[in-house]
C-alpha cells in the first residue's frame, strides 16, 4: 500500500520548503477580501463587536475545515490527486463520490473567473495612481462615475467602453498563465515567498502614514485617524441581535480563508506524504488573520473617517467594499502628500494578494488537466488561461446587470458552503472520524485538543446546514426569484446561470472521460 502510494506521488511536484508551503497557502487566502471587504463587513456589522461572531466562526468552521481540507488534499496527494474528484473517490468507495468531487473544481474556476477580474482593475488603479489619471476628478460622485466608466456601464469623458478594462484584464490573465505555466515551485512557491512579506510591508508603511496623518483638517478636528479607529473597533452589541451580522461574519470567515473552495486541497496535494500539516495549517491561518486584522483593519476605513468623517465613511461603507476601494481611497490619495506613490502601493497591494489569490482559484483546474487528463503543464496552463479568459468576457461585457453579482452569491456564498458540508460529511462520517483524525493528526508537530475532534464531528458540521439553512432563506430565494431585480436584468441573470451550470456539466463530462481512461489503463496494465 505505502508502496503504491508513493509510486502515484511520483512524478507530481512537492513544496521545496516549508516556509514556501505556509508562504504559499498563506497567499492563498490572503486577497482583496482581507483589505476591502473585511473592513467594509466589520464597519457595518457593529464594528468591534462582528469580531465575537468572527472569532466564534473561525474557532468553529475556519479552523475545523481548514484542518480537514488540508488532510483531505494530503491523502489525495499520496494517492497522485490533486482535486476532489480523486480525493473523494478515495474516501467514498462510490461511483458518485467523483462527481460531488467536480464541484471542488468548477467552484474554484467559476470563482476565479469574477474574482480576477476584479483583480485587474487593481493592477489598473495601480498604474491610474502612477500616472495620475483620476487626480483630477473632483469629488465622490466623480470618482464613482470614473469607476462606472472604467467598467463599462456608462461612457463619459474617463473611458468610452471597457478597453481598457479588458486590457488589464488581459494582462492580468497573462501574468496567471505564465505563474501557472512556471509550477508548483517555480512558479507559485516563488511569486509567494516574495509576494507575502512585500504586502506586508506596503501595509506597515501605509499603515505608518495612516498613523502620523493626525487630523488631516484643522477645520474638521473630529475627523482624525483615533476617531476612524474607534468608528471601525468600538462595539456595538446590539448589532449581535440581528442574524444578518452572524451570517456575514461566518461567510468573512469562508472567504477570507478560502475553505470551501476546493483550492486549499489542491495545495496541500502537494505536500510530502507524512509532513505535518496541523502546525503548518495553523501558520497559514495566523498570517491571513494578522493580515486581515491588524493591516485590513488598521488601514481603509481609519483613513476614510480621517478625510471624510463619520457619517461620509458610513455611507462608503455601506455601498460596499468597491466604493470604499475603488472610490474613497483614489480621492484620499489626491489630498495626501506622495498620494500618487501610495495610491500605486496600495493597489500594487492589492495586486499582488488578489492575484497570489487567483493562482490558488486556477490550481485545481491546472492539476486535474495534469493528475487526471495527463495534459503537460504548459498546455494546461494554456488552457486554464484561455478559460479564464473566454469566461470572463459576459462578466466584464454584462457587469452592469448583475451578471457577477449573481455568480458570487451562487459560486461564493451558497456554493463555498453546501460544498464544506459534503466534504465535512464524506471525510468525517464516511471515510469514518476516527480515520479522519488520525489522517488529520499524522505527522502533526503539535497536538490538538480532542475538543476539535468533537467540533469536526458534530458541531462544525451542525453549523454549517443551520448557515445554509438560514442563507438559503434569508437571501437564497429573494435571489433564485429575482426579488427586486429589474425585469430588463432577467435575460442576463438566466444566462449567468445557464453559464455556471453548462460549466459543471462540462467538468462532471470530463470527470467522466478521466475515470474512463483510469479504467483503460488499469485493465490495460493487469492484462499485460
Ligand atoms: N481568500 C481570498 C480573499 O480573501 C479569496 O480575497
Amino acid at each position: 500500500m505505502a508502496k503504491k502510494s508513493e509510486e502515484a506521488h511520483k512524478g507530481r511536484e512537492q513544496w521545496k520548503t516549508r516556509i514556501g508551503l505556509v508562504l504559499a497557502m498563506a497567499a492563498n487566502a490572503i486577497g482583496i477580501g482581507n483589505f476591502l471587504r473585511f473592513p467594509v463587513q466589520c464597519a457595518s456589522h457593529g464594528g468591534g463587536a462582528f469580531m465575537i461572531p468572527y472569532f466564534i466562526a473561525f474557532l468553529l468552521l475556519g479552523i475545523p475545515l481548514m484542518w480537514v481540507e488540508w488532510a483531505i488534499g494530503r491523502f489525495g496527494g499520496r494517492h497522485g490527486h490533486g482535486t476532489t474528484p480523486g480525493m473523494f473517490h478515495y474516501l467514498w468507495k462510490h461511483p458518485l463520490a467523483k462527481y460531488l468531487g467536480a464541484i471542488g473544481i468548477f467552484l474554484p474556476l467559476g470563482i476565479l473567473i469574477y474574482y480576477n477580474y476584479i483583480v485587474s482593475w487593481t493592477l489598473a488603479y495601480s498604474v491610474f495612481s502612477l500616472t495620475g489619471k483620476y487626480f483630477a476628478v473632483p469629488n465622490h460622485a466623480g470618482m464613482v462615475d470614473f469607476l462606472a466608466a472604467f467598467q463599462g456601464k456608462v461612457a463619459n469623458a474617463y473611458f468610452g467602453d471597457y478597453t481598457t478594462a479588458l486590457i488589464f484584464l488581459f494582462i492580468t490573465i497573462a501574468l496567471l498563465t505564465w505563474v501557472l505555466s512556471r509550477g508548483v515551485v517555480q512558479g507559485i512557491e516563488a511569486l509567494a515567498t516574495w509576494g507575502v512579506p512585500v504586502t506586508f510591508i506596503i501595509g506597515f508603511l501605509l499603515i505608518w502614514r495612516i498613523a502620523t496623518l493626525g487630523t488631516p483638517d484643522p477645520a474638521f478636528p473630529e475627523r482624525s485617524v483615533i476617531n476612524g479607529l474607534g468608528f471601525m473597533w468600538n462595539p456595538n452589541f446590539k448589532a449581535l441581535a440581528d442574524s444578518k451580522v452572524w451570517l456575514a461574519a461566518t461567510g468573512q470567515i469562508f472567504f477570507t480563508l478560502s475553505v470551501g473552495f476546493g483550492c486549499i486541497q489542491t495545495y496541500a496535494s502537494y505536500v510530502k506524504a507524512k509532513d505535518d500539516i496541523v502546525l503548518s495549517g495553523l501558520s497559514t491561518v495566523a498570517t491571513n488573520e494578522f493580515s486581515e486584522v491588524i493591516i485590513g483593519g488598521f488601514i481603509a476605513i481609519p483613513v476614510t473617517v480621517a478625510f471624510f468623517g463619520i457619517m461620509e465613511t458610513q455611507r462608503i461603507a455601506e455601498s460596499g467594499a468597491f466604493d470604499l476601494g475603488f472610490c474613497a481611497m483614489p480621492l484620499i490619495f489626491q489630498r495626501l502628500p506622495a498620494g500618487q506613490i501610495f495610491g500605486t502601493l496600495w493597489f500594487f497591494l492589492l495586486f499582488i494578494a488578489g492575484l497570489l489569490s487567483s493562482i490558488a482559484l486556477a490550481q485545481p483546474l491546472m492539476a486535474f488537466l495534469q493528475d487526471e487528463l495527463k495534459v503537460s503543464r504548459r498546455n494546461a496552463a494554456l488552457i486554464t488561461g484561455g478559460l479564464a479568459t473566454f469566461l470572463a468576457i459576459p462578466v466584464v461585457v454584462f457587469l452592469k446587470h448583475g451578471f457577477l453579482d449573481e455568480m458570487d452569491f451562487w459560486l461564493g456564498t451558497f456554493g463555498v458552503v453546501g460544498f464544506s458540508i459534503i466534504e465535512l460529511i464524506l471525510f468525517v462520517w464516511i471515510f469514518g472520524s476516527e480515520k479522519a483524525w488520525k489522517e488529520i493528526l499524522l505527522g502533526a508537530d503539535i497536538k490538538i485538543p480532542r475538543f476539535f475532534f468533537f467540533a469536526i464531528k458534530y458541531v462544525t458540521p451542525a453549523y454549517l446546514s443551520l448557515l445554509l439553512f438560514f442563507w438559503f432563506f434569508q437571501d437564497g430565494l429573494k435571489i433564485m426569484f429575482m426579488r427586486g431585480v429589474a425585469s430588463e436584468n432577467f435575460p442576463y441573470i438566466w444566462f449567468a446561470r445557464f453559464l455556471m451550470t453548462a460549466l459543471f456539466l462540462v467538468i462532471i463530462v470530463l470527470v467522466r472521460i478521466a475515470w474512463q481512461r483510469h479504467r483503460r489503463t488499469a485493465h490495460h496494465k493487469v492484462s499485460s
